[in-house]
């Protein structure tokens, strides 16, 4: 289908203008490039590392075939291929990668300086993309991606997998139903003992835009957007423990919703102990969500005891690639769309800036 002049004129769009930025992004609904709609989806991932496994576990939980993969590192690719057994074409060259014949949708895996690149060539073909997070390594290049997913027939969705945990979902009817009463702040913690991360890309600015912010808060801040609406005000404090790197690994992000509720991202790679939690307080009691006890979501009631709702574990992945695939299929609005993305990387970025620079 041939894209039209001005995608705003699509049937059934939503425009969403940032409230930071002077571009224009939207959420689309009605899908124009549903195609496929009841075959077994053929895939391919760009970025064959660490998180292209889950992304391998998702697809196929979903009953997809993975029939590419490409990486600037052909070794990767290859032991990808032969630790998951997999039946894909392995190509050096993004653009034959996405030109496989009856390649349907994509993964982009690569660290976040890459996702532009792989992102823009995939949506001026009209081919969907989940990408993973953060949506870019700065604003900028954000906001070029969030341009060329409104000018393409296809949805780049980001991949903010904490949405799509049962227990997140239980969370959210919860909060939405008023059991926990208007609701007075968030907190997300993600800290683990993370070493040796001042070795890898995620500690390169030029890489990855930033340190735990960009890490793991972005999750934590597009959380509390999914949650709570959107961010007006944040604030940060960071320190770095490692040597030689240029990024922050502790951090405390605040943020305030329109609404009025209060959030923290607590993040650090050096944690002694892991902690990765979610707490949210209203006026009627408060939930509590450990990722070590993906079994239960807590709730208190006010004057009340603990209870134990119980919940499916999961790691995401496969729910997310499920609202993907129906996002691709029109049976859906885009979630968790290139706007998203950016405003997270707008949020994360503008307190580094302001604190560092
Ligand atoms: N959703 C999550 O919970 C989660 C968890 C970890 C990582 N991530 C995100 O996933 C992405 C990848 O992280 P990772 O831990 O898998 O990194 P990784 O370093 O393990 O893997 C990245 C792969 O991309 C390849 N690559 C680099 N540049 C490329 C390019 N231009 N074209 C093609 N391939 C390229 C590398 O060779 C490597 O194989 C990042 O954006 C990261 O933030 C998300």
């Amino acid at each position: 289908m041939k894209a039209p002049e001005d995608p705003d004129d699509l049937p059934g769009r939503i425009r969403v203008v940032a409230s930071t930025t002077s571009i224009k992004c939207r959420a689309a609904h009605k899908a124009p490039w549903s195609r496929n709609r009841n075959m077994t989806k053929q895939v391919g991932i760009i970025g064959c590392g660490g998180i292209a496994r889950a992304h391998v576990d998702g697809y196929r939980a979903n009953h997809a075939e993975i029939v590419a993969l490409h990486d600037v590192n052909a070794a990767g690719a290859e032991a990808l291929k032969k630790q998951k057994s997999l039946n894909a074409a392995l190509y050096s060259d993004l653009e034959d990668f996405l030109n496989h014949p009856g390649l349907e949708a994509i993964s982009i895996c690569t660290p976040p300086v890459a996702h532009e690149e792989a992102a823009t060539r995939a949506l001026r073909k009209n081919m969907p993309v989940l990408c993973e997070k953060p949506l870019a390594h700065s604003i900028e290049s954000g906001k070029r991606l969030c341009e060329i997913a409104a000018a393409s027939e296809a949805p780049l969705m980001v991949g903010f997998r904490h949405r799509f945990l049962p227990a997140i979902n239980e969370l959210k009817s919860r909060i939405d139903s008023g059991d926990i009463g208007n609701i007075i702040w968030f907190d997300n913690t993600f800290c683990a003992p993370a070493f040796g991360m001042d070795k890898t890309w995620f500690s390169k600015r030029s890489v990855a835009g930033g340190g735990t912010l960009m890490d793991t808060s972005i999750h934590s801040i597009d959380l509390f957007r999914y949650l709570f609406g959107d961010v007006i005000d944040q604030h940060c404090v960071w320190h770095r423990h490692f040597d030689d790197t240029d990024v922050e690994d502790a951090s405390i992000l605040t943020m305030k919703s329109l609404s009025g509720v209060l959030g923290t991202a607590l993040a650090s790679w050096h944690a002694g102990v892991a902690k990765c939690t979610i707490e949210v307080m209203g006026t009627k009691g408060r939930l509590l969500y450990d990722y070590e006890k993906p079994a239960a979501l807590k709730f208190q009631p006010a004057d009340g005891e603990w209870q134990c709702l119980e919940t499916i574990p999961s790691n995401g992945f496969a729910e997310e690639i499920e609202v993907y695939f129906e996002t691709i299929d029109g049976k859906r609005d885009l979630t968790c769309s290139a706007f998203d993305g950016l405003r997270s990387v707008e949020i994360a970025l503008s307190v580094i800036r302001e604190t560092i620079e």
